[in-house]
């Protein structure tokens, strides 16, 4: 192992990925299938044609960064708009944990509120405001030293799934809310099973005039070239995307209606959007050639959810007839093995019934990596177009001779 002086989550100790093309990466000079895709953004796998020509494109075009508004920023926002025409304006940023942060003061400044309704087993990146979760009995544990004590106070959780218990909390707080938060689909259990909590939400919302801030930095994009709120009629106040939108670069985008920015030129909020990098033009352009590209070839987005789906079956299929203690989840083109087949409602049981399993779990993931295969630690698969159907049945028989070993 390379000595590394680097202290990023995940980073001490761990492999140093040296080169990529496709839907491979290098660890020590060995070749393997990478199924984090740089945690989902790659949607087009690694130094793929359209990045490639970006960057040639941005040769020619001597497109440098500007700490100002540019061309590409506009060009990208229009892009933007017609994705999404619910939304009036986009703010730029440079990762999903700064949109994230940056659309929650938005909730600040128009409510005057601090509560968070954050959904058990979300996950909203790296903001101190979110770097916690939920036991059973809901209270608010966190997962990184160093977070301000006010953070822990303006967080509640509501349990995934269960309207009842969620009325409840809802109505404890109801005039201290700055927003509902959640992630429609979760990285921790991908299913669209809970699109009645979901709705649920979004009604309950919009009647108690609480603002719904949905965080699709994953789904956006990914979800047949749009979102999910666009997918299954659903409309938030305010919602936050990035990952696929920057091909694999830097980019965090929120989204804010006609109706939430009315609001906010009411009251004359003066909130703080701006940043070095945010809406650089090397990324807007780039993430504009990236969104138009996918726009135009809906196919792809397509063939990689069926390359999903025929993981997800083909794992099942055989974890069924061989009755084992796995089972795999997927939405869109993202994917999930939870290590037990038992039912589960959220990430708490999930975690309470793969703990029985750690060890297997363990011997399992040794066993992927030695069938060079670069299983992401967070256990969120990401497919890219540039798998081919070779290499994912390859996955898929090694991850049926693995888990039939282990499970
Ligand atoms: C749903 C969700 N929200 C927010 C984030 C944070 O995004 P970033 O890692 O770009 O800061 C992530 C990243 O994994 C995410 O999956």
């Amino acid at each position: 192992m390379k000595k590394s002086y680097i202290l990023n989550e995940g980073y001490e100790g761990s492999k140093i990925i040296t080169k990529s093309y496709g839907s491979h990466i290098f660890i020590d000079k060995k070749k393997y299938i990478d199924l984090s895709n740089c945690a989902g953004s790659q949607i087009l796998g690694h130094n793929n044609k359209v990045i490639l020509n970006s960057f040639s494109q941005l040769n020619v075009k001597k497109i440098s960064n500007y700490a100002n508004p540019n061309i590409y920023a506009l060009e990208f926002s229009k892009t933007l708009k017609k994705i999404f025409p619910e939304f009036s304006k986009f703010i730029f940023c440079n990762s999903g944990s700064e949109a994230v942060m940056k659309g929650l003061r938005i909730c600040r400044a128009l409510t005057g509120n601090e509560i968070i309704i954050n959904v058990s087993g979300s996950w909203h990146g790296s903001l101190n405001e979110t770097l916690y979760k939920t036991n059973r009995s809901l209270d608010s544990i966190k997962i990184s030293d160093g977070l301000p004590n006010y953070s822990k106070k303006n967080i509640k959780f509501i349990p995934y799934g269960n309207i009842l218990k969620s009325e409840k909390i809802l109505k404890k707080y109801k005039n201290k809310i700055c927003c509902i938060l959640m992630e429609p689909i979760q990285g921790a259990l991908p299913t669209i099973e809970k699109i009645k909590f979901i709705k649920f939400l979004e009604q309950y919302s919009r009647k108690n005039k609480i603002l719904f801030f949905l965080d699709e930095i994953i789904t956006g994009l990914r979800d047949k070239g749009t979102s999910f709120q666009n997918n299954n009629n659903i409309k938030s106040d305010i919602s936050v995307f990035g990952k696929s939108f920057g091909g694999g670069f830097p980019l965090g985008i929120i989204g804010i209606t006609q109706k939430t920015y009315n609001a906010l030129k009411k009251k004359k909020s003066k909130i703080f959007f701006g940043g070095t990098f945010s809406a650089n033009s090397v990324n807007m352009f780039i993430a504009n050639n990236i969104t138009n590209y996918l726009r135009k070839n809906k196919y792809i987005l397509n063939s990689i959810k069926k390359n999903a789906d025929f993981f997800k079956d083909g794992v099942n299929k055989f974890a069924e007839n061989n009755n084992l203690d796995v089972r795999v989840f997927s939405y869109s083109s993202m994917a999930r093995v939870v290590f037990t087949k038992k039912q589960i409602v959220d990430r708490n049981q999930r975690d309470f019934l793969e703990n029985q399993n750690n060890n297997s779990i363990k011997k399992f993931r040794d066993f992927i990596y030695k069938k060079k295969i670069f299983y992401p630690s967070n256990g969120i698969i990401f497919f890219s177009a540039s798998l081919s159907k070779k290499d994912l049945k390859y996955v898929i028989n090694s991850f049926q001779e693995g888990l039939s070993k282990y499970f």
